[in-house]
């Protein structure tokens, strides 16, 4: 099964029902944005505008209140990425070991800069990390993440350490992505011998959306699948093994040259297996939309409501193109409908 994939969906077939019998129901994953501070300022950062405001950070006990509320009510996993950096945030120690201890199975997004500081924590309670790295040098990571030099060879530096310290294999899983754009696409066989070298688990190569500051700090993304797809396939005959794996989507690209959703469906289930829970309290059923279905202080029962209802109106026409969740969507739609079932041929196993 592919970890970056949507086939897991087969290990929560309950909610399947659930959305097929119309029954409202609480997220399986909450995306958290632990604060709008981020140390590196990417030049593409779908955050940007968010980082303008005021540097506001989760208080930790509400936070730990809600997510123990949700978890009593279905929650299973939370993803620190959000709009800043995850690791910067004052009480990162102490909130990954109350949240491990509630139960909660936890990842996280990160520039990798800050990871020293709490290998012991990442080692014993995350389920996976992956690292925005975007570069395979230190010219074009400070100049993409608009940041010194000397954050390359750190992150570098960090990731060989916490990959040799790891005491099971892929526990947790460690990940580079390749944020793409014509800018730094020539770096990124680079990237992948030192991701290697550094002996994480994978690489993930995805464009760079036409979104947050692009545009405004950087030129629009004019790569096409013509330019990623083979040299993709290239760098898989050359690198890729059991060990080491490259993922790429290349209906992600496709969409994001095209500025529109490549692939059918008539409803956004997302909401049932993921929320986006911001630094002001606010939570999201999906990120570019922002369109909200409550905050912290409402009780789950309105929140799932909301969800529910949400599902079933969201304008699929305002989607961005590059959405993480446009082929789970496809894929629910030819499980459950028996019209789009049907073309699969279901029973020819
Ligand atoms: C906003 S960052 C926050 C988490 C963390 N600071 C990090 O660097 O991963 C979350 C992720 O969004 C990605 N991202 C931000 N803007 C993007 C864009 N315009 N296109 C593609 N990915 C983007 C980043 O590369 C990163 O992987």
């Amino acid at each position: 099964m592919d970890i970056l994939g949507f086939e897991k969906l087969l290990y929560h077939r309950e909610k399947l029902d659930k959305i097929r019998d119309d029954i409202p129901q609480f997220p399986v994953h909450v995306t958290v944005s632990l604060s709008n501070f981020c140390n590196h300022k990417c030049l593409w950062c779908t955050a940007y505008e968010a980082q303008q405001d005021k540097a506001e950070t989760f208080d930790f006990d509400t936070l730990i209140d809600w997510l123990t509320r949700a978890r009593d009510r279905g929650l299973k996993a939370v993803g620190y990425v959000g709009n800043g950096e995850p690791t910067a945030y004052p009480k990162f120690k102490e909130l990954v070991k109350k949240v491990n201890a509630l139960g909660i199975e936890q990842g996280m997004f990160t520039n990798g800069y800050l990871l020293d500081r709490y290998f012991d924590e990442i080692l014993d309670y995350f389920t996976y990390i992956r690292i925005s790295l975007d570069a395979g040098s230190a010219g074009v990571h400070s100049a993409m993440h608009d940041v010194p030099a000397s954050h390359y060879p750190k992150i570098m530096a960090n990731l060989k350490e916490i990959t040799a310290r790891r005491k099971n294999a892929h526990s947790p899983t460690i990940g580079v992505q390749y944020a793409t754009h014509h800018e730094n696409i020539h770096d990124m066989e680079n990237s992948v011998r030192d991701a290697l070298e550094a002996g994480v688990d994978y690489f993930s190569v995805k464009p760079v959306f036409n979104r947050g500051s692009v545009g405004e700090r950087i030129e629009k993304n004019r790569l096409t699948t013509t330019d990623t797809t083979p040299l993709v396939m290239d760098l898989r005959k050359k690198y890729q093994d059991q060990n080491f794996e490259i993922f790429y989507r290349p209906y992600q690209v496709e969409a994001e040259s095209l500025n529109r959703n490549v692939l059918k469906y008539d409803r956004c289930v997302a909401g049932y297996f993921n929320l986006t829970l911001y630094e002001t309290g606010k939570l999201i059923y999906c990120g570019p939309h922002q369109v909200g279905v409550g905050t912290i202080h409402d009780s789950l029962e309105k929140i799932e409501a909301n969800i529910h209802t949400l599902s079933k109106k969201l304008d699929l026409s305002k989607c961005p193109a590059g959405c993480r969740y446009h082929p789970m969507n496809r894929l629910v739609e030819t499980v459950l409908k028996p019209d789009e079932a049907k073309e699969n041929h279901p029973n020819f196993l």
